[in-house]
């Protein structure tokens, strides 16, 4: 029915020179062809029994999912992660970022590994701390920092959740943006939103979710002085954008949903809030990973959809429902270069150094950062309700 099918080349294994960190990995990486490797990681995780907690983020590859013992967004899996105080180790099979949030969230008795340390986020390296500060440093100039509260997107460093922690803001994800944007309104009369690194997901949740006009945001260039704006238009935002954005979901077009539509009025679009808002506002349906899936669960059969997310999800969901014609949103194959870094040779790397006393890659947040970070990322568990940009 549609000219954009869902790719079927086989998995990438490719490198995203935003985030390569060049990080030497300890410890025998097995080779991809090792016919064994499936048969290694059971054994390594049924030896280490319930002192390991293995966590999967949609958008790893399905030889990874397959040994989570939960998979989720990342604001689940943030939930998941606090909630087993009792798993000596918390093997994260995501990215870098995430893996840091489940530090902050669990025990100093329980040590966090991340498979591949070059599986970071190039949406979190576009908003460096000394950039941060510079910025806030720039609004209190303008006279407005007493009134900005800053919001970030799960997906960023550490050192800018606890950034938020100390400077009275709070973490988001894609599920919860819209409760965090209301709560953060809500800290001061006239109130602006500094909102981290993200650009999509900010604008996306404050015009159609919280009804501000595109005049009311605006974005901030971190490489130029007073990020780019005037006083003027310092003064007349109610939100202000960091000029960040993912790159896999950046990548979806407003032409590709105009084709998609043109030959297929029955066609839903249902996409992810990091999407532009060009993109976001041609969609049927919008929302996080988790409320994609469940879009799909929920469909009739002989429906068709396409979809705007990454394509290991995609594929994942297409596989589960062939009653449905599914198809990727994007004319070409677009994987999340890091999520795949993930694979099952560092995956049985990691189970196995464990089940032999070894901790390889571990993930750990220095004590104040930590503190600072819980701040922000408790006061998120603690708003309520999780949804849908629109659904
Ligand atoms: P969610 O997990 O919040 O849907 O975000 C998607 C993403 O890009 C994760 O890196
Ligand atoms: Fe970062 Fe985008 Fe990849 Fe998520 S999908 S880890 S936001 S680059």
């Amino acid at each position: 029915m549609t000219t954009v099918d869902l790719p079927l080349l086989p998995l990438g294994r490719g490198t995203d020179p935003n985030t390569e960190r060049g990080v030497e990995c300890p410890g025998d990486l097995p080779p991809a062809s090792d016919p064994t490797l499936v048969e290694r990681a059971r054994a390594a995780k049924e030896k280490l029994g319930d002192r390991v907690f293995v966590l999967g983020h949609h958008y790893q590859r399905d030889e990874v999912i397959q040994f989570a013992d939960v998979t989720g967004d990342s604001f689940k899996l943030a939930r998941d992660a606090a909630a087993r105080p009792d798993a000596e180790f918390i093997v994260f099979c995501g990215v870098h970022f995430m893996a840091e949030s489940a530090d902050i969230l669990t025990t100093d008795a329980q040590q966090v590994v991340l498979p591949d340390l070059a599986a970071g986020c190039s949406m979190a390296d576009m908003a460096a701390l000394t950039q941060v500060e510079a910025a806030w440093d720039a609004l209190a100039a303008a006279g407005v920092a007493d009134r900005v509260v800053p919001v970030t997107y799960m997906n960023s460093t550490a050192d800018i959740k606890a950034f938020c922690g100390r400077n009275g803001g709070v973490v988001c994800t894609s599920s919860n943006a819209e409760t965090a944007l209301r709560w953060a309104f809500d800290q001061h009369e006239d109130a602006k939103i500094l909102f981290l690194p993200d650009q999509h997901l900010g604008r996306n949740t404050a015009v159609l979710q919280l009804g501000f006009s595109l005049d009311e945001c605006v974005v901030w260039n971190p490489h130029r002085p007073n990020g780019g704006l005037t006083a003027e238009q310092i003064d007349g935002a109610r939100m202000i954008l960091w000029q960040g954005h993912c790159s896999v979901h950046g990548r979806f077009s407003e032409d590709v949903v105009d084709a998609l539509r043109a030959q297929d009025p029955d066609l839903t679009v249902i996409v992810h809030p990091e999407c532009k808002h060009e993109v976001v506002t041609r969609a049927d349906m919008v929302g996080s990973t988790e409320f994609i899936i469940k879009a799909i669960e929920a469909a009739e059969p002989g429906t068709h959809w396409a979809i705007g997310t990454e394509l290991n999800l995609v594929k994942r969901l297409a596989d589960s429902r062939p009653d449905l014609n599914i198809s990727f949103l994007d004319r070409n194959v677009c994987y999340c270069s890091t999520m795949n870094r993930i694979d099952l040779p560092h995956l049985v790397r990691s189970l196995e150094s464990l089940a032999e006393g070894v901790v390889v890659n571990r993930i750990e947040v220095d004590p104040t950062t930590q503190a600072e970070a819980k701040v922000a990322l408790d006061r998120m568990l603690a708003l309520p309700g999780t949804g849908a940009v629109r659904g």
